[in-house]
């Protein structure tokens, strides 16, 4: 596998993803004026990647070669999907795919999608292991979570790290209760 994230200098500066902010005109700009060690897509949605607004979804994947290394973020409930966006980011030329397991948009909560997975392990265990058997350890798969639902959560870190160690993982602060249904954009 060619993983870029073993390449790196530390501490690694990057461009945090954000939805409607982070498309690839925004990446170009920071590309020229602060280029950061890693860029990432918006949160792209795996059913949305196979259904009849496909088109539509996919402009949040294009990209110039003057953003890599470039991760493809995708969220979803279903692994069939993200094992066959696996295998779409790869000949789409993606340096990693990221499982958003963290947004706590009341939209993705209630699908069950992102932080919401924190409370569906299984679903969560299938969606990573379906995610590397597409990407076939030729991109590197990583996950964006959260330290806890409520509270910090060793399970759910031992959980995650558990996984797969060739996996990457990044960690942030804890879901708060004061942000469900509110933070839209606080993926
Ligand atoms: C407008 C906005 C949109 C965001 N969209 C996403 C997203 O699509 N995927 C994601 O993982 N995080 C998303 N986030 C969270 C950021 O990536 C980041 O984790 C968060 O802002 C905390 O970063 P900080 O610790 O550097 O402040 C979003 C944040 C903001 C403010």
């Amino acid at each position: 596998m060619k993983n870029f994230w073993n390449e790196l200098n530390k501490p690694i500066f990057i461009l945090a993803p954000m939805e409607d902010v982070t498309d690839t005109v925004l990446r170009q700009v920071i590309a020229r004026c602060g280029k950061p060690a890693v860029f990432f897509t918006e949160f792209t949605n795996v059913e949305g990647m196979f259904s009849k607004g496909e088109r539509l979804v996919s402009q949040r994947l294009r990209y110039t070669e003057a953003e890599r290394p470039l991760v493809a973020q995708i969220w979803g409930t279903r692994p069939e999907n993200f094992f066959k966006a696996a295998k779409k980011l790869i000949d789409m030329g993606f340096d990693g795919i990221d499982l958003n397991m963290g947004c706590p948009a009341s939209g993705v909560m209630q699908k069950g999608a992102c932080s919401g997975l924190m409370n569906n392990r299984p679903l969560a265990r299938e969606i990573i292991d379906a995610t590397k058997e597409g990407a076939a350890g030729i991109i590197p798969v990583s996950v964006k979570t959260r330290l806890g639902f409520r509270a910090i959560d060793f399970s759910w870190i031992t959980f995650v790290l558990g996984a797969d160690r060739s996996c990457a993982y990044r960690f942030r602060n804890v879901q708060s209760p004061g942000t469900l249904g509110q933070a839209e954009n606080s993926g």
